[in-house]
């Protein structure tokens, strides 16, 4: 089939790789970029931390004008997409005009998952997700503003980070009894340790039960009769996928737009990639993972598919999370039961906290992360990749470094 012209719905991540992916490719047919927001893609990653400490100096735009020029790219800002029509292969906008596509990418990403208790407020109600949230966020990250965080995720972890660095009172709390349940329970840990050491009020394993407003303040009462009262509430509960124009599509959608290890839909011109999507993984389970680099790969096999052309070997998974002076990267399965530590965790003893964490099932490393040890990641993507055995006397033996191991 001859492609003149692929339409991507969605102008965030996914929707800005899979251009850069098409090109880099040699696809010389029309690109046509739909977005609703008003602005061209942008990375979202810093929206919860430098765009609010330091927003001036802070540049998070992907493409630009200019950039989608060289490109070829048709940019429609700000007018979204109500309607496909795979039978007629178009999309219909909001302004009433067609658009004809022959292959489609749903690049639509996720929306905050809302909390009615708090949405009810009506005001000093926060939710984190566009550069308009973030930028609403910097008049309220004030020193000594009672902030509260609902949800103990990467949203809520970063956001503590950063009300602390403005001198904000922080309570935090969170219904499951860990923080950043996308960890192991050993980071988890470290995690809890570091936010409390740095002065966040954090409450795990509770609900709230009732939420009212008197006068400025926002009164939270939880189950446990425990009233919390702040200035502002910032929550970040999750997301849900922007799968509507899919199911009224008639597409195959199980909460997020299911698809094949192309990123093919039910509708074999049709691909989704990024947050909207779930996919079909080698043990026959769907998957849906959330991270910017998971964006940027499926947005490169939706382009490879389209063309024709192999598909790589599949890296370990891989995200991120910058909180305080402290980062952290995660490789590979972070459901491994068995962690192993390289170097000092305890930041009590070790100021310049750095380590590295080893995750084994059966013998074989198939995670790693890495705590302000950001050379050390290169290196465990190719050790979790080759499915190697432990070498424990080696791996943990801080006077080698990594590098010569691997
Ligand atoms: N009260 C308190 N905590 C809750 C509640 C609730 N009613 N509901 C959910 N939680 C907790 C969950 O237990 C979990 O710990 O909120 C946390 C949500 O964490 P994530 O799933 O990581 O979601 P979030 O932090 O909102 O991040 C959303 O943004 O930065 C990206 O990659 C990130 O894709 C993710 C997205």
């Amino acid at each position: 089939m001859n492609i003149q012209t692929i339409v991507i719905i969605g102008a965030g991540q996914a929707g800005a790789s899979a251009i850069l992916e098409l090109r880099n490719n040699k696809y010389d047919g029309k690109i046509i970029l739909i977005g609703d927001e008003s602005h061209l893609p942008y990375e979202r990653p810093p929206l919860s931390k430098d765009m609010i400490l330091r927003p001036e100096q802070t540049k998070i735009e992907i493409l630009s004008q200019q950039k989608l020029k060289d490109l070829g790219v048709e940019a429609i800002q700000g007018n979204a997409v109500v309607r496909i029509e795979p039978e007629q292969y178009q999309v219909i906008l909001k302004n009433g005009e067609s658009i004809h596509y022959d292959k489609l990418l749903l690049a639509t990403g996720g929306a905050p998952r809302r909390l009615p208790i708090l949405d009810a407020v009506g005001k000093h109600v926060y939710t984190l997700r566009n550069l308009e949230d973030s930028q609403a966020l910097v008049p309220v990250f004030q020193a000594g503003k009672r902030i509260l965080l609902v949800g103990g995720g990467v949203i809520g972890l970063e956001l503590a980070s950063s009300a602390r660095f403005k001198d904000c009172q922080v309570t935090l709390i969170e219904q499951s009894p860990m923080i950043m349940g996308r960890s192991p329970a050993i980071i988890s840990q470290f995690l809890l340790d570091e936010h409390r050491n740095r002065g966040v009020d954090i409450h795990l394993n509770v609900q709230i039960a009732n939420v009212t407003l008197r006068g400025e303040e926002i009164v939270v009462i939880l189950e446990s009769g425990e009233e919390l009262i702040a200035d502002a509430v910032v929550y970040g509960i999750g997301i849900v996928p922007n799968a509507q124009l899919a199911i009224d599509a008639g597409l195959d959608v199980d909460f997020a737009i299911k698809v094949n290890e192309n990123c093919q839909t039910s509708h074999p011109d049709i691909y989704a990639a990024g947050d909207v999507a779930t996919q079909l993984r080698a043990d026959g389970n769907y998957a849906r993972i959330e991270t910017w680099e998971n964006a940027n790969n499926q947005a490169g096999t939706f382009a490879r598919h389209v063309m024709g052309l192999a598909q790589p070997k599949a890296n370990p998974s891989w995200f991120w999370t910058d909180q305080y002076d402290i980062n952290f990267q995660f490789v590979g399965d972070m459901s491994a039961k068995e962690w192993h530590i390289r170097g000092n965790m305890n930041p009590q003893e070790d100021k310049n906290v750095g380590f590295t964490l080893f995750g084994l099932d059966q013998g074989i490393v198939v995670a790693g992360i890495a705590v302000n040890q950001a050379r050390d990641v290169r290196h465990l993507k190719k050790l979790v990749s080759s499915s190697s055995a432990f070498d424990k006397e080696k791996l943990l033996d801080v006077s080698i470094e990594l590098r010569k191991l691997i």
